[in-house]
């Protein structure tokens, strides 16, 4: 069955930060902090998803979605991120996946989306090997309760965007701005992956994925620098969290660091045990030139000629058939199934008079990218299902509720929810669509 589905994460929908003894995560601490999200919002209620999650569920039922991909918040799970387990936390996860099924749509839970519980943060978070280590527990702990019913799990969501925003340049929690001192945080967290792959499978999860964000990389122009550092951020974006899982081995990172002297003795082989799929978030391609500065070995060229979303980021929907295809051309044989864990558009939504939301350039952003994504597999390329980011608009990190992703829009001062455009044409699709493909 091809997997149609939307995505969330926990802290971007569920609210209720203090209900039924949840943890402090890296994210409630950091949206606190004054001038580190847009306006100070918070998550603290987000689209209150933790006491209308039937509604939710209802809504994707609705469209005819046959799968959902949600994250699990780890704070609600073990509130310390080590030790004691909190049943009540389990207990709504084990509520929700009941409901799914009973609508006739696949759980596909992520592990872990940034919401490091605080505790762990205090002990260096990613930075230490010792939070790798907690996450395999965690793991066991959620599959001991699911697994049952639960047949794809994914272990990490975009390792590469939480380095880079959260432990690079300080923009997402949990705020540390470390540079290149911050690749420790990729490799703990691909080492995260591979225990957990371990503890899932031992645990009775029966198929396990990993979802990265890539993107696929131009150079400015046909010069030998800006090739070369086209080279060097395809490295750091794409490769270094393909390649170890992949191939069992790290890209050239020669253009960033000395030393790789955290990695210890079978890391390697741990963080590339065999996997059932391989998620995909795509969003835009990037261009990149010579480096204009002392510091990173590359600059943000910027992607021209096309239109963009409200984020202002490049709406190019062959770049998701070009990184597909790409994949496949780097990788053949050792690329597992891919599934694309999230695609999907922001937009300046308004409610209309007649109370509609009339999102034409989403329902074209959604439609051109599953046929770029047809191309590719036309190209060869094994893919088991798409989602959309996002079911409903939702507090989309430093942006606060700036930014509106979803097929379904949200009042965030009344929690009204109302269908856009985009859930209509989507239902449509899906009505058209053989399930198998
Ligand atoms: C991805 C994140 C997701 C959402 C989208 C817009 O990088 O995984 O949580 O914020 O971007």
């Amino acid at each position: 069955m091809f997997l149609w589905g939307t995505a969330t994460a926990a802290y971007q929908i569920e609210g209720a930060v203090h209900e039924d003894g949840r943890g402090v995560s890296v994210w409630d601490t950091f949206a606190h902090e004054p001038g580190r999200t847009r306006d100070g919002h918070t998550g603290d209620v987000a689209c209150d998803h933790y006491r209308r999650w039937r509604e939710d569920v209802a809504l994707m039922s609705g469209v005819g979605l046959n799968a959902y991909r949600f994250s699990i918040a780890w704070p609600r799970v073990q509130p310390a991120g080590s030790g004691a387990v909190n049943e009540k936390g389990l207990d709504f996860y084990d509520r929700l996946v009941d409901a799914l099924l009973a609508a006739g749509i696949q759980p596909v839970p992520t592990l872990f989306h940034w919401d490091l519980p605080q505790a762990l943060q205090d002990r260096g978070g990613w930075m230490s090997r010792g939070t790798a280590e907690r996450f395999a527990e965690y793991a066991e702990i959620a599959a001991r309760r699911l697994a049952d019913r639960v047949p794809l799990w994914i272990t990490l969501n975009e390792p590469f965007v939480h380095m880079a925003f959260g432990y690079a340049m300080g923009v997402h929690a949990p705020g540390l701005a470390l540079m290149t001192d911050a690749l420790p945080a990729a490799h703990h967290q691909l080492l995260g992956h591979g225990l957990a792959v371990r503890a899932l499978r031992a645990a009775g999860a029966r198929q396990v994925a990993l979802t990265n964000n890539c993107t696929p990389v131009r150079a400015a122009s046909a010069d030998e620098a800006d090739v070369k550092a086209a080279e060097a951020y395809d490295a750091l974006h794409n490769r270094l969290f393909n390649d170890p899982v992949l191939l069992g081995e790290y890209p050239d990172l020669s253009a960033y660091t000395a030393s790789l002297g955290f990695v210890q003795d079978g890391d390697l082989e741990t963080i590339a045990a065999p996997l059932d799929a391989l998620g995909i978030n795509y969003y835009h391609p990037t261009r990149i030139a010579a480096p204009t500065a002392e510091g990173l070995p590359f600059t943000d060229a910027g992607v021209t000629g096309h239109p963009t979303t409200a984020f202002g980021w490049p709406v190019v929907p062959d770049g998701l058939r070009e990184l597909l295809t790409g994949l496949e051309a780097r990788y053949g044989a050792a690329l597992p199934p891919i599934v694309v864990t999230e695609n999907g558009c922001s937009q300046d939504d308004v409610l209309t008079g007649r109370g509609t939301i009339e999102d034409g350039g989403r329902i074209a952003f959604l439609r051109d990218h599953i046929e770029a994504m047809r191309r590719a597999m036309a190209e060869g390329v094994d893919v088991r299902g798409y989602f959309v980011w996002s079911l409903l608009d939702n507090f989309e990190w430093a942006e606060g509720y700036h930014q509106r992703f979803g097929l379904v829009h949200v009042d965030f001062a009344t929690q009204r929810r109302t269908p856009k455009a985009s859930y209509a044409w989507l239902k449509e699709f899906l009505a058209g669509q053989n399930t198998d493909t």
